[in-house]
């Protein structure tokens, strides 16, 4: 399983009341008690942070906030030797505009890397060259006074977008790739994979018929000629034979709301991806049914041989614990640590953290600043970790970045202490998993959803397991079932149940029974 930590909401080690690497650096006991294998750290490199370090102002170096690269190696040694590997977020469709790139691009027409940034004529009436919207609110265009031209940002006027099409570009995000991959990291999860290229013809987006105006506007047009252009597709088979010129590394990438596409992301003859990021969990009505249709339709349309993958926490995600109450979050836990392909999950889903309150005044996120009222802010699930019950939950000594309201009493030691809570359910469910190849690298059978209970096989020649989860918080009857006896419960208060025929599920259960 791969666990996004967002150095910045970690833990804190100089009271700064932000986290950094010496406070990740100091939490590995927790990581290896959990059981965690692979760690995603989100960005820490030198940024003026408007956009939780996804503006970079310099892809290789540590951001004073975060520590040094000392302190990176350091980490990154330690928590190879205690047997977790390191991928890094990297961020190709934009810089930051302090970036020495852009502030070189942008210094003349004529600036040797003019053309490393998408650069345009206003339109023939003046104005914008079309309409593209930034995915944060207004044109996606930006004019540069001094030198009278537009420039284009998929995001912030702050994140200029790179220009893809240049070979420079190209080249010397190659060489960021391969420095991080000397010091040792074990991939990358790209932002944005689907944004690299836009239309080169600068074609206007169409509007999108189903959106009406209750969607956010920059939702409003179909972004066919501004995301998802085949080009993007080539420049990701470049990004990976980067990343095969090292042994044994991963790529994994974000592509939103895609997963009628998803298997274009994998590449076949030509690979791209190992694991494009699959939200459909997220995305899905909350009921048997509804699930079993979004997990075989993402499975359908994976290439044959693919490993999937399923996300159910993100820095831009509501927490679903949130979103489906406490005794579901366990029952999504069992489905995504049993289902076959790699979880992703956030720093704090397997406390069942919930959303934390915002105060308007104490708002960061530029989502929300810029697009108010459509419910977009990811502070919520920004909130830091909560590791105990001490002032600032222990996250730090200082004030911190945001505000620890709303999140409840959950923390680690305090879920440590409880045999029956969420945080152990999770460990359970991972040490199983890691015992059990039938649960991780075996085959999966889906089982017909009966009585709103979603089931399914995990299997090798010699295992074999049911898993049967009760998406109703009333008991459910589970029939037609073979022989076998449960080895875990979502509720963590039975094993070795022998099982046979049919079996009474509890509200909100989930069980993994192993067959005889
Ligand atoms: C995707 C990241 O996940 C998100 O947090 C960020 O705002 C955008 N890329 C723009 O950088």
């Amino acid at each position: 399983m791969i666990y996004e930590i967002a150095p910045i909401s970690f833990q804190d080690s100089d009271g700064d009341g932000k986290g950094d690497l010496k406070g990740i650096e100091s939490r590995i006991d927790y990581l290896c008690w959990l059981g965690i294998d692979v760690v995603w750290l989100s960005p820490f490199f030198v940024s003026p942070m408007l956009d939780f370090g996804y503006d970079i102002a310099d892809y290789c170096a540590v951001d004073p906030a975060f520590g040094t690269m000392e302190d990176f190696d350091r980490l990154s040694e330690t928590l190879r030797r205690r047997g977790i590997r390191v991928i890094l977020d990297f961020v190709p469709n934009h810089t930051s505009d302090q970036h020495p790139w852009f502030v070189e691009s942008r210094s003349s027409r004529n600036s040797a890397k003019r053309d490393w940034y998408v650069w345009s004529e206003p339109s023939v009436s003046g104005g914008p060259p079309n309409n593209w919207l930034s995915r944060f609110g207004g044109s996606a265009w930006c004019w540069d006074e001094a030198t009278d031209q537009y420039y284009y940002h998929a995001f912030l006027k702050e994140q200029p977008d790179l220009n893809w099409r240049n070979p420079e570009v190209r080249a010397v995000m190659a060489e960021v790739l391969r420095f991080w991959m000397r010091r040792g990291v074990d991939g990358f999860r790209i932002d944005a994979s689907a944004v690299l290229a836009e239309d080169h013809l600068l074609r206007d987006d169409p509007v999108d018929p189903e959106a009406g105006d209750t969607k956010p506007p920059p939702q409003r047009l179909k972004h066919v000629f501004s995301d998802d252009r085949p080009e993007s597709l080539g420049y990701l088979e470049e990004v990976r034979q980067v990343v095969d010129e090292f042994e044994h590394r991963v790529l994994c990438g974000e592509v939103q709301g895609k997963i009628d596409r998803i298997g274009n992301f994998y590449g076949n003859a030509r690979p791209r991806l190992h694991l494009p990021l699959n939200f459909a969990l997220l995305d899905s009505p909350w009921d048997a049914l509804s699930l079993q249709g979004t997990i075989d339709a993402y499975l359908n349309a994976i290439p044959e041989g693919a490993w999937p993958d399923w996300v159910i926490g993100g820095h831009d995600k509501q927490r679903v614990a949130g979103k489906m109450g406490q005794a579901q979050a366990r029952i999504l836990a069992m489905l995504s640590l049993t289902l076959r392909g790699t979880p992703f999950f956030f720093a704090g889903d397997e406390l069942g953290r919930e959303p934390g309150e915002i105060p308007k005044d104490a708002v960061q996120d530029v989502f929300e600043k810029l697009v108010p009222g459509y419910g977009l802010n990811r502070d919520p699930e920004r909130v830091p970790m909560a590791w105990d019950g001490s002032q600032h939950h222990g996250f730090t000594t200082g004030e911190p970045w945001l505000p620890m309201k709303g999140i409840g009493t959950r923390n680690v030691a305090d879920l440590q202490k409880q045999d029956r809570s969420i945080l152990h359910l999770y460990r359970e469910l991972i040490r199983i998993r890691k015992k059990a190849p039938a649960l991780c690298t075996g085959d999966y059978r889906p089982l017909r959803s009966r009585n709103d209970i979603l089931a399914y096989e995990r299997f090798t020649d010699t295992d074999r397991f049911t898993i049967a989860l009760n998406l109703t918080h009333e008991g459910r009857l589970l029939e037609q079932i073979g022989k076998g006896s449960i080895v875990l419960s979502t509720r963590l208060d039975r094993t070795t149940v022998p099982v046979s025929g049919q079996h009474l599920l509890r509200p909100d259960e989930g069980i993994i029974i192993q067959m005889d």
